[in-house]
């Protein structure tokens, strides 16, 4: 069993924070989105892992590497442009091989990893395994209908969806989706759709089986999602403290303190994560907070939020919730007058005031 997983893309519902980072190196808990997935895949005992990446990236490559440190052996499969997830299965299959892979969108977030959907192919012995979601809002998915136990249809985001289930970015194969990607046309809006390579194996008679998650799954396609899939994983933390935090203040619940960073006066509630080398002053942390590396809040109450690495929030009179900062953004209070709000942002930034 191989793995093939997404870190391409366009990302344009993050932006800002994409117009200078890949999707897939935002930190989710501190830790870096792309892993959870290469994590999911060594513990279900996958060595061998392809990567598909945007031609012109190096970030993804200086990121991970050659996997060794993850026990893996990385291979990046470059795509010219994000033609669709068909594209992306169709330019590995020289990776592949005639193995059966795991195909794992890059940007999906789950509990409990993907062990349990690899047993689940094996013992149905199908062509095809999907793992399927019920959501509220199937229009912005892959939908599958289901008669009698069986998938019946698949469409890619329908405007009149026919369930509530949602593919998720979990598909298992073995060789015969290299047949599907190989025929199927490119659909309206440009790209191959996976959607269609799953209704050309049922169409040919494949065997297309499924199962359901009935625990926590996240598409993070936009920032709220983000936050969400960061509550998730912030409520499954341990406490774990390397940091000095004075007689001053105070630390509840689960929170992670990284190591030569200081909490000062301050009020911590978790689960919250706090990266290294930052400092928290006369302040609070609030729960589902992740706090980068080399941050500082001073004066300042944050809650909810992403804040990546080298941030300052400075004197900010209300609190910061449901937020997400990239890396080295400065927020601080004025100390000129008159006291007017004073911004210097990029292309699509995005703030909200009073
Ligand atoms: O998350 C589940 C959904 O993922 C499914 O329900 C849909 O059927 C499926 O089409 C897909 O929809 P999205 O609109 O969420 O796909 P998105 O374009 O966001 O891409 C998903 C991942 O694949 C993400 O990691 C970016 C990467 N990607 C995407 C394309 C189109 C590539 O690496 N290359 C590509 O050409």
């Amino acid at each position: 069993m191989k793995a093939l997983i997404t870190a391409g893309g366009h990302g344009t519902r993050l932006r800002p924070i994409t117009h200078t980072q890949n999707k897939h190196l935002i930190p989710i808990a501190n830790k870096l989105m792309l892993q959870f997935a290469l994590e999911f895949a060594q513990d279900a005992g996958i060595i061998d892992v392809g990567i598909v990446i945007n031609s012109n990236d190096e970030s993804i490559k200086k990121a991970f590497g050659d996997g060794t440190d993850l026990g893996l052996k990385l291979t990046y499969i470059p795509q010219d442009a994000p033609l669709g997830l068909a594209h992306v299965v169709k330019i590995s299959e020289s990776f592949i091989g005639d193995d059966n892979f795991i195909f794992y969108l890059g940007d999906n977030i789950l509990v409990g990893g993907i062990k349990k959907f690899i047993g689940d192919f094996e013992k149905n012995a199908s062509n095809c395994h999907l793992v399927l979601s019920k959501v509220p809002d199937p229009n912005r998915f892959g939908v599958a209908e289901v008669v009698d136990d069986r998938i019946v249809s698949i469409e890619e985001k329908p405007d009149n969806p026919k369930s509530d289930l949602a593919v998720t970015g979990i598909y298992l194969y073995d060789k015969n989706i290299f047949e599907a990607v190989n025929n199927i046309e490119t659909s309206p809006r440009g790209e191959l759709e996976i959607s269609d390579a799953h209704q050309y194996l049922l169409d040919k008679g494949y065997d297309v089986s499924y199962s359901e998650i009935t625990g926590w799954w996240k598409d993070t396609g936009k920032p709220s999602d983000l936050l969400e899939a960061n509550r998730l994983v912030l409520d499954n933390i341990k406490s774990d403290s390397k940091g000095i935090v004075d007689k001053n203040s105070t630390v509840s619940g689960r929170v992670q303190i990284g190591a030569n960073s200081r909490v000062i006066n301050s009020n911590i509630r978790g689960p919250a994560i706090i990266g290294d080398n930052t400092t928290i002053e006369e302040s609070y942390v609030g729960p589902y907070s992740a706090i980068g590396k080399g941050c500082t809040i001073s004066g300042s109450e944050v809650e909810y939020s992403i804040i990546m690495d080298g941030c300052q929030i400075n004197q900010v009179k209300r609190r910061i919730e449901s937020s997400l900062l990239g890396n080295d953004v400065e927020i601080l209070r004025s100390k000129t007058r008159p006291a007017t709000h004073k911004f210097m942002l990029g292309d699509q930034s995005r703030i909200e005031i009073e």
